[in-house]
């Protein structure tokens, strides 16, 4: 099948050739960005936009809890919708699936307008709700089987088990599993109608870190069995480790949206070689006269920021040529949660 799609960067339009279902890596023949675009199996809904979202709002009384967001998920990508507590995230990715009624704006799932073809689209959309519960006294494959009932179109259980990685799993009680074991669960009961989009409202709050790793890996496969992942998060590590396109939502507001290092690029604060135990202020001065940006981290420790990689070296042979002692180095590349400080 051939996709005909725009670069988000330059704007440049192109057609690329690729198998349904697939993913590869594209580079832009006008401005040379690369990007990974899927191939959907759908073709009827080729090139349309998983989710558009116009000038969505919504009001609690006083209280205006989205206030008139806009942004297009594509299809294939995982999308990190990525906020503090209250931020507005529920209410956003509840009004997209039909519960919740907007207050103002539109949506489009698929290219349909979820007000009036909502029935239409029903069917490609599967849902993990924040703080998903399921029946305590049914075994795994039979909490599966209860809820794919629910549609009229199925996917293979035994599939969802192997690719949740959960087959040692499936004759255990729901009740008890560990927590990690339950959200997987969440996500494989989001997967019984073989949906295109899967909605995953905090997948992994109150997990273990451990936990929280495979229920990354299991998100991770659901975009290379070529699904689009809505997920709402207010885990850093969790966007930067997952996601294709970020947007951070603020007080109801969309604060900033792109990839990971357009975010990083346009609002952090750039990489740093970061000194241990180097502070005194013979070092401090004898760097800066020399030519290097010092930062004292005031514990100790120094920072310098590198605009570029050589600038390691430059500063460690300075370092060595003034015989200035030092515990050990690190770098520090800027993240997430640096975007979102300063943005905040
Ligand atoms: N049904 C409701 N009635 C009134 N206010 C509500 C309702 N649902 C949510 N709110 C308020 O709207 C704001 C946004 O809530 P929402 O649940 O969408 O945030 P969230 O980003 O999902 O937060 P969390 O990370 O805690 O899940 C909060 O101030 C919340 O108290
Ligand atoms: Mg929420």
């Amino acid at each position: 099948m051939q996709l005909r799609l725009q670069c988000p960067h330059c704007g440049h339009i192109e057609s690329y050739d690729g198998t349904p279902g697939t993913r590869i890596v594209v580079s832009c023949l006008s401005c040379g960005q690369q990007g990974q675009i899927s191939f959907p199996f759908n073709h009827e809904t080729a090139g349309v936009p998983a989710i558009e979202v116009s000038n969505l709002k919504k009001q609690y009384g006083t209280l205006t809890a989205v206030n008139g967001i806009s942004f297009t998920v594509q299809q294939g990508e995982i999308f990190a919708f990525l906020g503090p507590n209250g931020a507005g995230k529920t209410t956003t990715v509840e009004m997209i699936e039909s519960i919740r009624k907007p207050t103002q704006g539109q949506v489009k799932i698929l290219g349909k307008d979820i007000n009036t073809s909502f029935d239409e689209i029903k069917h490609r959309i599967g849902i993990l709700p924040q703080e998903f519960k399921s029946f305590e006294r049914l075994t795994v494959r039979e909490t599966l089987e209860y809820f794919s009932v629910l549609y009229d179109k199925s996917a293979d259980i035994d599939e969802i088990l192997k690719a949740m990685d959960l087959v040692d799993q499936r004759k255990k009680l729901y009740g008890n599993l560990s927590g990690g074991l339950k959200q997987r669960v969440g996500v494989a009961i989001s997967l019984v109608n073989d949906p295109d989009i899967v909605f995953l409202d905090e997948p992994t709050t109150g997990l273990d870190p451990k936990a929280r790793r495979e229920v990354w890996q299991v998100i991770a496969n659901l975009r290379n069995r070529g699904k689009t992942v809505f997920l709402t998060t207010h885990y850093m590590e969790e966007a930067e480790y997952l996601a294709d396109h970020i947007a951070i939502i603020h007080k109801g507001n969309i604060i900033a949206e792109g990839s990971l290092d357009d975010l990083i690029s346009r609002y952090g604060k750039g990489n740093v070689l970061r000194i241990r135990n180097c502070s005194t202020q013979d070092a401090i001065e004898t760097l800066r006269i020399n030519g290097f940006d010092v930062i004292s981290e005031g514990n100790g420790d120094i920072a310098i920021p590198i605009n570029y990689k050589e600038r390691v070296l430059e500063i460690l042979s300075q370092l060595r040529h003034d015989c200035i002692e030092y515990d050990s180095i690190d770098i520090r590349r800027s993240n997430l949660e640096e975007v979102f400080l300063t943005l905040t």
